[in-house]
């Protein structure tokens, strides 16, 4: 069985095309639909119920385009709705991302791990029970990072502004370094240079990207929903503010080599 509609990604903005793009280097010959809502970013210090509407509104858009399957490349968006989206659409495998705690603390049992994420995710019970299952087996601190994704939106993605930035945000880190870095929101994978520049090399530094993208193939596998072997892979970029195509066009560059 294969199924040759395409997967709908979707985030508050550009940072899912981090995920789009391990997505890609996994299942090349899949067609993609990419949505960011940067006219809405951030979601990650909005409340959490206009964190569901904005996501249930992407999710339908994607939806009416015939995707066979939502992946939501956005961690608050998961934390927040992950779970009454998949009962809204029975039929539809919906697959979330979530800070890759899991992979930091079975590599550094026993180790330092910092979470970095928005503060709607760290509030959200979703975190609070995935930290719950691991932080028996790791030291596990989390530091809201409300400001990075305006940085990614803006197309900073490197440089003094976004340096000095960086290092007043990790003050209380660079003495001692943590064992591991979890990058707990889809925007920060491209800034994960300046953030290792700032802990110093020893710090390793983990997202949920790649785990996402596995999982979805996995679902897709189990479904029958795998694009057949000869069909071409294609990517269709949309924003709900049609000035960021230019800027997701060069993220998606820095993504396909992360
Ligand atoms: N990329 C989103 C995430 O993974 C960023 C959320 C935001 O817009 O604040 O959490």
């Amino acid at each position: 069985m294969s199924d040759n509609r395409p997967i709908g990604v979707f985030d508050s903005g550009v940072g899912g095309i981090s995920v789009l793009g391990e997505l890609i280097k996994l299942m090349p010959n899949e067609k993609y639909i990419y949505f960011g809502d940067s006219r809405n970013a951030p979601y990650g210090t909005k409340p959490h119920e206009l964190v569901r509407e904005l996501t249930f509104a992407t999710a339908s858009l994607l939806i009416q385009a015939e995707c066979k399957c939502l992946v939501i490349a956005c961690n608050t968006a998961t934390a927040a709705a992950v779970r009454p989206l998949r009962e809204l659409y029975p039929g539809v495998p919906v697959i979330g991302i979530e800070p890759a705690i899991k992979p930091a603390v079975l590599a550094d049992p026993g180790g330092h791990v910092l979470v970095m994420a928005t503060p709607v995710t760290l509030g959200e019970d979703k975190f609070h029970r995935l930290m719950a299952k691991y932080d028996r087996d790791a030291l596990i601190s989390t530091l809201a990072c409300p400001g990075i994704v305006e940085f990614v939106e803006k197309g900073i993605v490197e440089g003094p502004e976004l340096e000095a930035y960086l290092r007043n945000l990790l003050a209380d880190y660079t003495s001692t370094p943590p064992d591991a870095v979890v990058l707990g929101c889809t925007h920060y994978p491209f800034v994960r240079d300046s953030i290792s520049k700032v802990l110093g090399a020893y710090t390793k530094i983990y997202d949920g990207g790649g785990g996402t993208a596995r999982e979805t193939k996995r679902q897709l596998e189990l479904h029958g929903l795998l694009a057949s072997p000869e069909q071409e892979g294609g990517i269709t970029l949309r924003n709900s503010n049609g000035s960021m195509i230019e800027l997701s066009l060069k993220l998606l560059e820095i993504a396909r080599k992360l």
